[in-house]
C-alpha cells in the first residue's frame, strides 16, 4: 500500500517532542497514517513580507510534514481574499457578503498552482492523496496537469448550496469543473450530496448517474457523503476529568447555582452569534422567571480578523451584548458573559459538562462539532440539553435535540426554556439516544470510509478507475 498524502491549507505540525493536536483532522488522520508512512502538505500558516518559496520539512510520528509560507500578498489575494472573501459566504449561502475581485480570484489560482508545483517533486508512484477543503479546489486539477495519475480525493468539510446559490460566482463553471479531477469527492451531509449533484449536473452540463458517479474522459468522479465524526468516548472522558479541575470548580462556584447556556465556535457570521444573542434577551423578556437565574458563557475565538465582514460582526456582537446586560444586569448578576477568545480544549469540555443548555445555532454549517462535543461531555445521570439548528449538518443525525430555526428569536428563545425546565427522565432520554447514534461512528471511521471508497476498498463499490 502506497503512503497517504494528505493535502489542508492549515497543517498542524506538531512541536517536537509532543503530542499531535488533540482535535480536527490531526486525530482523524491518526489511524489513516499509521502503517503505511505519509505525507501532510499545505500552509505553515505564517504569511512572510518576503516572496516565500521555500518547503520546510518536519518528521513527527512517522508522518512528514511539508509546509510553505504565504507571501503577503498571497495572504490578502488567496486567503482573506478570495477563499474567506467570496468562497466561504457563496458556499455558507451568503450571496450578500460575496465579494469577488477578479485579482483575488487569480491569485487563488496562483497559490493552488503553486502547491501542486512544490507537491509534485515530492510524489511517490503508489500515493493516494487526499485534498480537504475549500481553499484548495483546484489543486486536483493542477496536479493532473502536471502529470499525476494517482488517485486523489478531495473533501469538502462545509456546506455545498445548489446550483441556483452556486452559480452566483464569477467562474463557477470553471470552479465546479475543477472537481471532475479528482476521483472522489465527500461532503457531509445528504442535503450537500443533494447541492453537489445539482451544482455539478446543472454547472457542468453533464449526467450525474444513480448512485454519484461522473464520467468525464477516462475518469470517472464519484460523489458520496461522509458525515464526519468526533472521538466521542475520549471526549467524555476529558470533559468528566475537567469538571473536577480547580479553575472549573471555580467558574462553577461563580454561577452561585444559577443555570449556564453556553456557547462556543470561532467568531464567524455563520455561526449566528447575533442572532442567538437576540434569542437570549427574547428568553429574558419573555419568560422573566429566568431572570437572575440564568449565566449565558459565549466564548467567540477570533477569526479572520483580516476580512471586513468579521470586524463588523465582531463590534455587532460586543453592542448586542452590552446591550442585553445593560437591560438586565443586577448587582450580582451579569446576564451574558462574553469570552472573545479561543479556551484550551480540555477547560471547554468542563464547561460543556456543567452547563444545562448548550446552543448550537449556526446559519448554515457543513457539521458543526461542537453540537457532538456538548453531547458527548455530558453526564448521563444528568445531561444538558443540546438546542440545535436545523441547518447545521448535524441536525441530520441529532434529531433528539430541540431543533430550531435561528432566525427566529422568539421560536430559538421557547427552546431555551423547554430545555431549561425539561423532566430529567426526558433529558436523559434524548441524550442517550444521541450519545449511543455518536458512538457507533468514530473520526477515524469516517477517514477510513472516505480512503476506502478512494482506493476501491469498499465491498459496497467496485473498484475506481485509474486515470
Ligand atoms: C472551517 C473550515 C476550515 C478552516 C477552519 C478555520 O472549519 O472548514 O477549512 O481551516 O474553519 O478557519 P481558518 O481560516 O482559521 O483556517
Amino acid at each position: 500500500m502506497g503512503r497517504l498524502v494528505v493535502v489542508s491549507n492549515r497543517v498542524p505540525v506538531p512541536k517536537r517532542g509532543e503530542a499531535p493536536a488533540a482535535g480536527g483532522l490531526a486525530v482523524a488522520l491518526k489511524d489513516a497514517f499509521s502503517g503505511r508512512g505519509g505525507l501532510w502538505f499545505g500552509w505553515s500558516g505564517t504569511a512572510s513580507e518576503e516572496p516565500a518559496d521555500l518547503v520546510r520539512h518536519a518528521r513527527r510520528g512517522g508522518v512528514d510534514y511539508a509546509v510553505i509560507d504565504l507571501s503577503r500578498r498571497a495572504y490578502d489575494g488567496f486567503y482573506a481574499g478570495y477563499a474567506n472573501s467570496a468562497l466561504w459566504p457563496m458556499f455558507h449561502f451568503r450571496l450578500g457578503l460575496l465579494s469577488y475581485d477578479r485579482d483575488q480570484a487569480e491569485c487563488y489560482r496562483i497559490v493552488n498552482r503553486r502547491y501542486a508545483d512544490k507537491l509534485m517533486p515530492l510524489l511517490r508512484p503508489d500515493d493516494t492523496i487526499w485534498v480537504h477543503d475549500y481553499q484548495m479546489i483546484p489543486l486536483g486539477a493542477e496536479l493532473r496537469a502536471r502529470g499525476s495519475k494517482h488517485r486523489i480525493g478531495y473533501f469538502h468539510h462545509i456546506p455545498f448550496p445548489p446550483w441556483a446559490v452556486f452559480s452566483a460566482m464569477p467562474g463557477a463553471e470553471d470552479l465546479i469543473r475543477d472537481l471532475l479531477s479528482y476521483d472522489l469527492v465527500g461532503v457531509q451531509t445528504n442535503r450537500d450530496l443533494t447541492g453537489l449533484i445539482d451544482s455539478m449536473a446543472q454547472g457542468t452540463g453533464m449526467k450525474v448517474r444513480p448512485g454519484g458517479e461522473v464520467r468525464f474522459r477516462d475518469r470517472r468522479t464519484r460523489l458520496r457523503s461522509f458525515p464526519i465524526a468526533i472521538a466521542t468516548q475520549e471526549f467524555a472522558d476529558l470533559a468528566a476529568e475537567s469538571v473536577k479541575t480547580p479553575k472549573v470548580q471555580r467558574f462553577q462556584e461563580s454561577l452561585a447555582g444559577r443555570s449556564l447556556v453556553i456557547g462556543a465556535e470561532r467568531l464567524d457570521y455563520t455561526k449566528g452569534l447575533p442572532e442567538r444573542l437576540r434569542a437570549f434577551g427574547a428568553l429574558l423578556e419573555g419568560f422573566p422567571e429566568h431572570r437572575n437565574r440564568v449565566t449565558y458563557l459565549q466564548i467567540a475565538a477570533r477569526s479572520r480578523e483580516d476580512v471586513e465582514s468579521y470586524k463588523d460582526l465582531k463590534r455587532e456582537i460586543e453592542t448586542l451584548a452590552g446591550r442585553i446586560n445593560g437591560d438586565y444586569s443586577e448587582a450580582d448578576w451579569t446576564p451574558v458573559r462574553y469570552v472573545g477568545r479561543a479556551q484550551p480544549r480540555d477547560l471547554l469540555a468542563g464547561y460543556y459538562r456543567m452547563a444545562q443548555v448548550g446552543l448550537v445555532t449556526p446559519l448554515r454549517d457543513g457539521m458543526n462539532l461542537v453540537a457532538k462535543e456538548y453531547v458527548a461531555a455530558q453526564d448521563p445521570e444528568d445531561p444538558g440539553v443540546l438546542v440545535l439548528s436545523r441547518f447545521a449538518g448535524a441536525a441530520e443525525s441529532m434529531p433528539e435535540a430541540l431543533l430550531v430555526n435561528p432566525l427566529d428569536a422568539v421560536g430559538t428563545a421557547e427552546a431555551m426554556n423547554t430545555a431549561l425546565v425539561m423532566p430529567l427522565q426526558e433529558r436523559r432520554e434524548r441524550h442517550a439516544a444521541m450519545f449511543r447514534r455518536l458512538g457507533e461512528n468514530s473520526v477515524q471511521d469516517w477517514a477510513k470510509d472516505f480512503l476506502n471508497v478512494l482506493e476501491g476498498k469498499d465491498p459496497a463499490e467496485a473498484p475506481p478507475a485509474r486515470a
